[in-house]
């Protein structure tokens, strides 16, 4: 007997060839996060950190959108209405999927950007590793045009990668802005045409798929927590970090990689991976 396939409402997944293609599944309401999609996500990211079909996450929207933010309906009203205490959590359930849990997640992850990306939805695309996009969708900090700030963590987020002067623009004017600007702005990787998308997105994840996975999650995780540090406590960390690292392989990529280079001669690393 197969494995359930974890979400199934407000969140879709199909597995492919390792890849998890994560679905917010509101498009009639342009995947719009209110708080039952929070609290699906969270249920899907648990199960899928621990599933052998997952060893890249590509997060998407279904229809029209990647995400026209958070759902003013199914969020805001919705946590207004509640009790003090049931908002803390409402919140806290959100940032959960959206910043921490992404942020630093054990497998890589990848956004994949179409159509409308708003507001809110700036968390879990900066929180992901990787992102791609349409070049033709639609950015927007829109918070000022309904009277509100980037709040929950947006502000933070947008500081990690945009410039001020940018990020100040954008928060204040409430300005839209295509896929390539997004480029430009460095919120994404690579802006490609709609119809390149999704084999340009799982192009990149194959490419992941074939590097030591333990390598890969410690060496995102060292950068993840390193830049938030000073030069020396970061030099100490990511010698102890590396240090777990061989600890932890079990793989033990560092050895073969010295032997098949300087031994054996098989491969130069400048040029690509270890046979693993
Ligand atoms: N919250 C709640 N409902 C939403 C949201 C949202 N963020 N975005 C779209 N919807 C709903 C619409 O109310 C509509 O519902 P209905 O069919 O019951 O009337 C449905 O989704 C479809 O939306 P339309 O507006 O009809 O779709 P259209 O393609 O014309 O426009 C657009 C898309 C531009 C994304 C528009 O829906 C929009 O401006 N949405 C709000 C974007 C935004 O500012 N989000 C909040 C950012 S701030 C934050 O996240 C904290």
């Amino acid at each position: 007997q197969s494995k359930p396939v974890p979400g199934g409402n407000n969140v879709l997944v199909e597995f492919e060839d390792g890849i998890a293609w994560v679905h917010l599944n509101r498009p009639e309401k342009r995947n719009a996060m209110s708080i039952e999609l929070a609290r699906e996500m969270n249920q899907v990211l648990d199960a899928l950190e621990l599933d052998d079909r997952c060893g890249v996450i590509v997060l998407t929207g279904k229809g029209e959108a990647f995400s026209a933010g958070m759902d003013l309906q199914g969020f805001f009203r919705a946590s207004d209405a509640v009790s003090d205490v049931e908002r803390h959590r409402a919140y806290r359930e959100t940032r959960a999927w959206q910043w921490r849990t992404l942020m630093y997640y054990a497998k890589p992850t990848i956004a994949m950007v179409n159509g409308w990306c708003f507001g809110g939805a700036f968390t879990p695309l900066i929180c992901c590793d990787l992102a791609v996009t349409d070049e033709a969708a639609t950015f927007g900090l829109s918070e000022i045009n309904w009277g509100i700030i980037p709040g929950g963590v947006v502000s933070k987020a947008i500081s990690t990668l945009m410039g001020d002067r940018e990020a100040l623009y954008y928060v204040m004017t409430g300005e839209k802005f295509d896929g390539k600007r997004a480029k430009e702005l460095g919120l994404v990787n690579e802006a490609v045409p709609a119809d390149r998308l999704k084999d340009r997105t799982r192009e990149l994840a194959k490419i992941l798929l074939e590097k030591n996975p333990t390598t890969l999650r410690q060496a995102r995780m060292a950068y993840k927590y390193a830049r938030e540090m000073n030069w020396e406590l970061a030099a100490e960390y990511l010698t102890a970090k590396g240090d777990q690292t061989t600890f932890v392989d079990k793989e033990k990529g560092r050895e073969k990689g010295m032997v098949q280079f300087l031994d054996e001669k098989t491969y130069k690393p400048g040029h690509g991976t270890y046979k693993r």
